[in-house]
């Protein structure tokens, strides 16, 4: 399978053009075409963004159309409705609906080929929706689902115990959303479980943790109308994982097959990663109060799935 050294980016809004840079500081790739079906300002985004060539990872980046995405290895859709104050992600599911299965075909109509990164939210139902519309094998098709949630995290966890976030372990799975499971069993600091630095007997801590993670991306968008730094980055370490071949392990959105009992429908779970997408869906080890958690983010899902107009 030769690796094309090309990746199309399709919205060139906040988290697109953010995105774009990203990937340009990386030098992941060579080519990077930003897509949006408002050409003006795909244009300016590249534009401002290659005038960082002279002085980055050089890639030769342009404003383009659906036929330059389909000689692209990867294609990461950012294009989707955004959320409002306290809206929930779940809340533009219809009209994310509509844009992403457009982008899907388009690619499809292109003959691209190559694997379909999913950040539009709601993400878990956007990546479902992209790869019933793109034609492509499931383990093509990814969501960035919980990886920004599981690094947020981390980082709340490395600041209540003074560690080095590299220093954290933890996953959060499910819904990258309300119904989000921080699997307080999967947490490992320096080495040692969870229960080393806050006992289980200490609820409320956990479950104020546990909320802090999901509201963050609340409090951002509170703050500043969007989130693009975190969603950029996490979009960027997948990229990285797929590019290099890494198998690395991240928790994306993936299709389960059964996992958990759960069949047919994308959540976060830990996923080995490389050049052709998803290899293999890890399933931790979870406690059954987690277990129960990740099956009601399952219906969540799957009950927003079935609002969606035919
Ligand atoms: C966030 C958006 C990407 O949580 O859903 O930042």
């Amino acid at each position: 399978m030769t690796r094309s050294s090309r990746v199309a980016v399709i919205g060139a809004g906040n988290v697109g053009a953010t995105a774009a840079y990203a990937l340009m500081l990386r030098g992941l790739f060579s080519e990077i075409v930003l897509i949006d079906s408002n050409p003006g300002l795909a244009t300016a985004q590249a534009a401002d963004i290659a005038d960082a060539n002279a002085l980055g990872r050089p890639a030769r980046i342009w404003a383009g159309s659906y036929t330059d995405a389909g000689g692209a290895g990867i294609a990461v859709i950012t294009a989707g409705a955004v959320t409002h104050g306290n809206e929930s992600r779940l809340g533009v599911a219809a009209r994310s609906a509509e844009i992403v299965a457009s982008c899907s075909e388009q690619l499809a109509a292109a003959g691209f080929t190559g694997i379909i990164l999913v950040a539009a939210n709601p993400v878990d139902v956007m990546t479902q929706v992209a790869a019933a519309h793109s034609g492509l094998a499931a383990g093509r098709v990814i969501g960035t689902g919980t990886l920004l949630d599981s690094c947020r995290l981390r980082q709340a966890l490395a600041d209540r115990f003074d560690v080095a976030t590299m220093a954290v372990e933890g996953l959060v799975l499910g819904e990258h959303g309300d119904t989000s499971v921080t699997a307080f069993s999967t947490i490992r600091i320096g080495g040692l479980p969870l229960d080393h630095w806050l006992p289980a007997s200490n609820g409320s801590d956990r479950t104020a943790l546990a909320v802090q993670v999901r509201q963050e991306g609340y409090d951002i968008v509170s703050g500043k109308g969007f989130t693009s730094f975190g969603i950029a980055t996490a979009i960027v370490r997948i990229c990285e994982a797929i590019q290099r071949d890494e198998n690395a392990v991240l928790p994306v959105s993936c299709r389960l097959t059964g996992e958990f009992g759960i069949d047919d429908l994308y959540l976060s779970l830990p996923c080995i990663l490389g050049r052709g997408g998803i290899k293999r869906i890890l399933p931790p080890a979870l406690d059954p109060a987690e277990i129960e958690a990740l099956r009601h983010s399952a219906d969540t899902l799957r009950a927003a799935l079935a609002r969606l107009p035919a």
